[in-house]
């Protein structure tokens, strides 16, 4: 079993999730690769406990990212970091020679983003790729089979999106994810948009232009001491691009909906592809479930609901039959980045983690849905 010594940079949410995923390794069967975390680091020292408390084998807890990335003893990095600091931590990175991965939205603008690229283009020995989990859910890797069988047919359409609600609350104090300083201009798409663009992105659906509606419905939220502070990041976002298909080179509309503030929604996350010849959906609301509607014969348009198990792209202990969650798609995401690191390609199309290129394509996607907004015109993509 190799093993990966990792460092992470950002130790909130997500870096604590990483931790986790690492802890629970024995749980994938077939892996040939495991992450070891050897140190960690935050700006914030109380972060660091958890990690002191929690695991073992961390030898250096510091607040300076720069006296992680000197260790000889870390081979990899995990940056999970707000996005006013993603450029100056991965490039950095980049530039000490740890492999990356980065979280989204892969710097706080396009500049950030091209910056973070030249970095990559003047280190190819270093591996880079940007988190997103939603993909490895085992209802979503079957629908993503059907993409690379092409099974769909000419597509029709294609709707991706990502819905939150507690934002609907306006006494809900405010976070640096709702402040454009830390959080960037593109705001709800900053946050969410990466996770629409995974799949269609690597599917080879390339948006060629966007008609984009952004709204901030809740400009000023309490801060910690209940004072009023602008909260000046975009809420939603819905966006109507016209994507190519890069293997017919025909054309469809494809929507986006991030949203902070749908009612009723937790944290759904959805995908659904239209075809002339098959069709399918699939919603975190109901994880287990994929849609299907097989019309390649001809006959009645009958939707047919399957459940799916555990059937995950890299296999696990659980049985085939349980049911999948949040932490296990993460597992597979780190599963994903650690395979590929060691293999050179994913184990399959749709199990890879995204690319540097993806992200550059979700800076030019979200620069010019801004625009759209701000002109109020639909607006070319950059290519
Ligand atoms: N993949 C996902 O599903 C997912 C979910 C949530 C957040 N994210 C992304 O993960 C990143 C972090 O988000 P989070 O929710 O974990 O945030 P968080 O606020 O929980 O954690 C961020 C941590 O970074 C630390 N930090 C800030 N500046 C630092 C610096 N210069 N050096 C070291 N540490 C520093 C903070 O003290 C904090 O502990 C963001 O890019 C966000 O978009 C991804």
């Amino acid at each position: 079993m190799e093993v990966v010594r990792f460092g992470i940079i950002g130790c909130g949410l997500m870096g604590r999730e990483f931790a986790s995923a690492a802890a629970r390794w024995l749980h994938l069967v077939d892996i040939d690769v495991r992450p070891e975390i050897v140190a960690v680091c935050d700006t914030d020292s109380a972060a660091l406990d958890w990690f002191r408390e929690h695991v073992p084998t961390v030898k250096l807890c510091t607040l300076d990212y720069k006296e992680l990335l000197a260790q000889e003893s870390v081979d990899a990095v995990y940056c999970a970091v707000p996005h006013n600091v993603h450029q100056q931590i991965y490039v950095d990175t980049i530039n000490a020679g740890k492999h990356l991965m980065g979280e989204k939205p892969f710097g706080i603008d396009k500049a950030a983003n091209d910056a973070i690229m030249e970095a990559i283009c003047a280190n190819p020995g270093v591996f880079v790729r940007c988190s997103s989990e939603f993909p490895f859910v085992p209802a979503m890797q079957r629908l993503c089979d059907m993409i690379e069988r092409h099974e769909f047919g000419d597509i029709i359409a294609v709707n991706t999106g990502f819905l939150h609600s507690s934002d609907l609350d306006p006494d809900k104090p405010i976070n640096w994810k709702r402040m454009s300083a830390y959080n960037g201009e593109y705001g709800v798409m900053g946050d969410l948009g990466m996770h629409a663009c995974h799949v269609p992105f690597r599917a080879g659906w390339t948006p060629v232009n966007v008609r984009a509606v952004l709204s901030n419905l809740v400009p000023t939220r309490p801060d910690k001491q209940g004072n009023l502070v602008p909260c000046d990041t975009w809420d939603n976002a819905t966006l109507l691009c016209e994507a190519v298909d890069s293997e017919s080179g025909r054309t469809f509309p494809w929507t986006v909906r991030l949203f902070r503030i749908a009612p009723g929604e937790k944290d759904t996350w959805y995908c659904e592809v239209y075809g002339m010849r098959k069709s399918a959906r699939y919603s975190s609301k109901n994880t287990n479930l994929i849609e299907i509607l097989d019309y390649s014969k001809g006959g009645e348009q009958a939707w047919q609901h399957i459940d799916m198990g555990h059937e995950t792209a890299f296999k696990t202990i659980t049985g085939s039959i349980f049911e999948f969650g949040f932490s296990d798609a993460v597992l597979q995401m780190w599963a994903a980045f650690l395979y590929e690191l060691v293999h050179g390609k994913p184990l399959k199309k749709f199990a890879g983690c995204v690319t540097p290129e993806e992200t550059a394509l979700s800076h030019r996607l979200f620069t010019a849905a801004l625009q759209s907004h701000r002109e109020g015109k639909t607006v070319a993509i950059d290519l």
